[in-house]
């Protein structure tokens, strides 16, 4: 059954001590899985999930190999039930090759035991590289329609899965590919070291609840950058545990904008060094947010805002210590936590609300370091005034238009 092709690429690579010539030949093999090979049908309706579990162990087991490549063949569709790729495998490398489509079950008793919580994981898998100009399609629709408030247990009849999780997968590349319509989260990526995630379509409908298009819990290094992201929930949202993350280049709309948190509701968490840049926010409910609930612990820290293009946006600039969404059984607590060193950096556009600015934050942990430079916003109602507002906050603003003056030195 194995197709297997052996080749190898050699290269020359030259030291850095500035000699001549030939330092050192790297030869390197791979073997390429297709999964058509392993019995995938790919027309849409056979359960294609067994031949790519096959197709996933033998490029995961392989042996003596630097990498596998898995393919998925274009101009077919392959339907999965909810499947984990698991690692860690042999080679160095294991890509991922999505050229045709990938579909969920269009049904939810197709989701079982460990499996509730997810559609496609992969974890403790480094190396991964998951690429190619392939569709992955999470069925969302029948998930919408009773989709839960607040956060219930998976299991739970309206408990909506992650269409694509990562978990533990250091060194991960995720570029090309189209997501769409996932049942909950399109992708998250929880625990890995060292991301880069480029030329991704995110597309869910603005009224699909809970469709966040990239969540990032836990994980250090991590750069999303060029990409098109438009859902029903935040295009982007960085949570608990999270460093040096780096977002560029993202077309963010419809949706709820880009996000930090919310922080703080199981107990103490920390966020820090995060740089979003070069975005245009278009017609989301929220543009620019950082979210906590009373009650947390830990602190959330130089975080940058640069360069953002608004047009439409609903609650562009937020800071929200008193999140609380359901307004129901809402924690009233005097810990929080602690927001500084935030800069809101060159933010021109215009919003489709009056309060442009809100920065709400705790009365006993105050933010501090707060920073808007060359902040324009207006209506998009030509000449209706716009105003910001904020509490307990410190910092400074200078080129700030509405004018802005309730940050404390
Ligand atoms: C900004 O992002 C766009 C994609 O939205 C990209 O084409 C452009 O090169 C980026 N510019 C800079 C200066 O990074
Ligand atoms: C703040 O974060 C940026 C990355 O966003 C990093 O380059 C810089 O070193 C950080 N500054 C401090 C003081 O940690
Ligand atoms: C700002 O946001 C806080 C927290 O969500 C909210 O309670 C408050 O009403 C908002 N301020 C204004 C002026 O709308």
């Amino acid at each position: 059954m194995l197709v297997s092709i052996l080749f190898l690429l050699a290269y020359m690579l030259l030291t850095a001590s500035g000699s001549k010539g030939l330092s050192r030949i790297s030869l390197e093999s791979t073997t390429i899985f297709d999964v058509t090979k392993y019995g995938a049908k790919g027309d849409g309706k056979t359960d294609d999930s067994p031949a790519f579990m096959m197709a996933w162990m033998a490029a995961c087991q392989a042996q003596q190999i630097d990498r596998s490549i898995i393919v998925v063949p274009a101009k077919k569709t392959f339907l999965l039930k909810p499947i984990s790729f698991i690692g860690p495998c042999n080679p160095t490398h294991v890509y991922v090759q999505v050229s045709g489509n990938i579909v969920g079950p269009n049904k939810k008793t197709d989701w079982s035991g460990y499996h509730l919580d997810t559609w496609l994981s992969f974890s403790m898998v480094s190396g991964l590289t998951v690429s190619g100009s392939g569709q992955i399609d999470g069925q969302g629709p029948i998930w919408w329609q009773n989709a839960c408030i607040g956060s219930p247990a998976p299991g739970t009849s309206c408990h909506a899965p992650v269409a694509l999780m990562f978990k533990r997968c250091n060194g991960l590349r995720l570029n090309g590919l189209t997501h769409v319509n996932s049942p909950r989260v399109h992708i998250t990526i929880t625990a890995c070291n060292n991301v880069i995630v480029s030329n991704l379509r995110i597309i869910a409908p603005e009224t699909s609840p809970n469709t966040d298009g990239i969540n990032v819990a836990s994980s250090t290094n991590v750069n999303i950058r060029d990409s098109i992201i438009g859902t029903g929930d935040d295009c982007i949202a960085i949570s608990g545990g999270s460093s040096n993350v780096e977002i560029s280049g993202i077309l963010c709309g419809p949706g709820h904008g880009i996000s930090i948190g919310a922080l703080g509701k199981g107990g103490a968490d920390v966020v820090e060094n995060i740089q979003v840049q070069n975005c245009t926010i278009r017609k989301t409910l929220a543009g620019l947010r950082i979210k906590s609930w009373q009650g947390g612990s830990g602190y959330a820290r130089n975080i940058s805002f640069k360069a953002i293009k608004l047009d439409a946006v609903y609650n562009p600039i937020m800071i929200d210590q008193y999140y609380c969404p359901t307004q129901k059984d809402c924690i009233i607590s005097t810990s929080a936590i602690k927001l500084s060193d935030i800069s809101f950096i060159g933010i021109v556009g215009t919003s489709s609300m009056d309060k442009v600015i809100n920065l709400s934050c705790s009365e006993s942990v105050a933010c501090t370091n707060i920073v808007l430079d060359s902040v324009y916003i207006s209506s998009i109602t030509p000449g209706r005034k716009v105003y910001g507002t904020c509490i307990n906050a410190h910092g400074r603003a200078s080129h700030v238009k509405p004018s802005f003056n309730c940050l404390k030195p």
